[in-house]
């Protein structure tokens, strides 16, 4: 299947792309972001059905005012899988994506057939961290998405990305800018009120990839990497000379990785 399907979840109207046949493969994507960060992933991966849906307030997905949560999250990706006609898929999250499947993880266990978290932590917000995403909130709503896109744009990508690779920081700015002010506000009310996942690590008993960006300052290898430890069998990554945004800035060393770990489960 090649098509672009549209969902109801609670009223709000969700996008998801929808590629290829075979077994299910969901794909997350983070903020400020949409879909089309996974567009490397989606065209590379060969044998399975890659769908990746713009969350509620991001792409083409519908953007209420309100009633942002992980859990809302989480539950509007069950209802994108339901319209697919999938009962449990690999679930590939980047950073708000992951914070997201863990909270799949806790709802719908049943939904995951396996796991891929990259760039992402399992640690909730510092009470300084919930100061700063109310302050982005404000910014967002008074000064517009120009100026989240200033303060954030230098987070997402690895120094080396930055100095040499002039076309993924157009796409990546471009994708800041087109996301939608009420819908970056929600995010990050629903990121500022995300549970711990950590006691969460211990309990996942599906086949796991953890995989990071060498040059990640949002959630570097250092944090990463003890996340993966924590969970049982996991497989973890470095990517070389990339920053957050690696499955953009390293396709060609993050879908192998992928591929790699897919064609390990049995
Ligand atoms: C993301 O990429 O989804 C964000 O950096 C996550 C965050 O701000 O915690």
């Amino acid at each position: 299947m090649n098509a672009v399907v549209r969902v109801e979840a609670d009223g709000v109207r969700l996008v998801a792309e929808v590629t290829g046949s075979g077994p299910a493969l969901l794909f997350v994507h983070g903020f400020p972001l949409d879909r089309t960060m996974w567009q490397h992933q989606v065209m590379g991966i060969d044998g399975w059905t890659r769908i990746a849906p713009d969350l509620r307030g991001a792409g083409e997905s519908a953007v209420p005012t309100g009633g942002y949560s992980m859990s809302r999250y989480a539950d509007d990706l069950i209802q994108v899988l339901d319209a697919v006609g999938t009962k449990a898929a690999v679930c590939c999250g980047l950073s708000m994506g992951g914070y997201i499947l863990f909270e799949l993880l806790r709802r719908h266990p049943e939904r995951i057939r396996a796991l891929i978290l990259c760039d992402t932590k399992s640690e909730p917000d510092t009470p300084e961290g919930q100061r700063g995403r109310d302050d982005l909130a404000g910014v967002a709503r008074r000064d517009g998405i120009g100026a989240v896109a200033s303060k954030l744009l230098p987070k997402l990508l690895g120094r080396s990305t930055a100095a040499r690779d002039a076309a993924v920081v157009e796409t990546v700015r471009a994708m800041v800018l087109r996301s939608p002010v009420e819908g970056v506000a929600g995010a990050l009310e629903a990121m500022r009120d995300r549970p711990d996942s950590t006691p969460l690590l211990a309990q996942i008993a599906v086949p796991t990839l953890v995989l990071v960006g060498a040059e990640d300052e949002l959630t570097p290898p250092a944090v990463v990497r003890p996340m993966a430890e924590r969970i049982r069998g996991a497989r973890f990554v470095e990517i070389e000379a990339a920053g957050h945004m690696a499955p953009l800035e390293q396709p060609g060393a993050v879908t192998p990785a992928l591929v790699d770990f897919l064609g390990a489960l049995g």
